[in-house]
């Protein structure tokens, strides 16, 4: 059977890992993946949740199943924290949610779901989108179009390019794929005004916005990311939310999302909801317990919720200081280069806007590590590294 496979070259991204762990270099430099790191180049566990774990262990009791929708209480809580407490969605019951194997799984169900719903339906993804949005959503069955998002000239979101496409190609029934917040691979993220003109567009041509949200309070704070999308789940009458705990919870290896969707009525909602907990049930049956567990022992607890966001709001602040630092350390030593608009974007990533040539001379020759579009995550910068980034980046220019 296994004669028909071909040997697959390594995920763009998680290949990266694997290279730079074997560079024997002392000075190698991880602006890969995208995974949050102190000042010291670690990935530590976050107090709140080492305190959450704790509790958690302390108190659990059983270890039967949780059921197909996940845990209840991560259910409610994750609800409130991505759409607000007192979201119109959430009072009128038009909310379904089920627990996912992180923010990729939730991609997967939500993909599945249209699927069932529009067998073949077309997703517009921004271009460019985080690689794994293609076979996350490829996969699922769907018909994948671009609409132009990032523009490399201005360094700025192509808005007029994004409305124009949409406007003139979607059709009714199209799924469009949004970044909440933090775009991955950019960090060019819309403006509220602009959210408020994609979902007139969505409820002028009937679109349903599928909002992924993998870095809740990296950008600008909680509330503050999630404003466009509580925005478009208010105006549009059906929608996709996919959250991931990973960044900003720090629980990458635990593999813990939530798919949410808003239908029109409440009766919908539930058929979506039965329908997510069937598929689910058809891939992994149902979803592990302790990454949701940590979430809700952390969300129903006023003294661990506080801790918890701190915690983000430093993982934010450190995040923006280092942009602002690269600006400063990149600009003074690349003549006649201008990386201001690093600063003006938000999350973990940006593009450099070198070439791929450039990137490849960066990692072959001074082990500086980033993906092949130039994205680096500015978490892997420090004050030991930065210096040696921007010089070696002036170096290739
Ligand atoms: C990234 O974009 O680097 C992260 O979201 C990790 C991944 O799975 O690609």
């Amino acid at each position: 059977m296994f004669e028909s496979l071909q040997v697959l070259p390594q995920d763009p991204i998680l290949g990266l890992m694997g290279q730079f762990l074997k560079d024997d270099n002392p000075n190698k430099v991880d602006l890969g993946v995208g995974v949050y790191k102190t000042p010291t180049g670690e990935t530590p566990i976050l107090a709140s949740v080492k305190a959450a774990e704790a509790r958690w262990m302390d108190a659990e009791a059983t270890k039967s199943y949780i059921g197909g929708p996940g845990h209840v209480v991560y259910n409610s809580e994750m609800r409130k924290l991505a759409l607000g407490e007192s979201h119109p969605a959430l009072l009128a019951n038009r909310v379904a949610s089920i627990q996912a194997p992180g923010g990729c799984g939730a991609l997967r169900l939500g993909g599945e779901l249209i699927n069932r719903a529009k067998p073949g339906a077309t997703i517009w993804m921004s271009n460019p989108t985080w690689a794994n949005h293609v076979p996350l959503f490829g996969e699922a069955g769907l018909n994948i179009k671009e609409y132009p998002y990032y523009d490399r000239g201005t360094c700025s979101v192509a808005f007029a390019d994004m409305i124009a496409t949409l406007e003139r190609d979607a059709q009714l029934g199209d799924v469009v794929l949004l970044h909440a917040c933090c775009h991955n691979p950019c960090g060019a993220d819309l403006n509220l005004e602009q959210w408020a003109q994609v979902a007139d567009l969505c409820v002028e041509k009937g679109l349903v916005p599928f909002i992924d949200m993998a870095y809740q309070g990296f950008g600008v704070g909680l509330d503050e990311d999630a404003a466009g999308l509580r925005l478009m789940g208010e105006r549009v009458s059906e929608m996709f939310l996919s959250v991931s705990c990973s960044k900003n919870f720090g629980l990458y290896r635990e593999r813990i999302g939530l798919l949410l969707v808003i239908a029109e009525d409440s009766h919908k909602a539930e058929a979506a909801g039965s329908q997510l907990i069937n598929i689910a049930r058809g891939i992994w049956s149902m979803p592990p317990a302790h990454g949701a567990a940590i979430v809700a022992t952390i969300l129903e607890s006023a003294e661990l919720t506080e801790q918890w966001q701190g915690e983000v709001a430093e993982m934010r602040n450190r995040i923006n200081g280092l942009r602002a630092q690269a600006v400063a350390k990149l600009n003074a030593v690349c003549s006649g280069a201008d990386f201001g608009f690093i600063e003006k974007e938000f999350g973990m990533f940006s593009f450099l806007g070198i070439t791929p040539e450039q990137v490849a001379r960066l990692k072959d020759k001074f082990s500086i590590y980033m993906v092949g579009s130039s994205r680096i995550n500015v978490a892997g910068l420090n004050d030991d590294n930065m210096n040696y980034f921007a010089e070696s980046v002036a170096k290739v220019l």
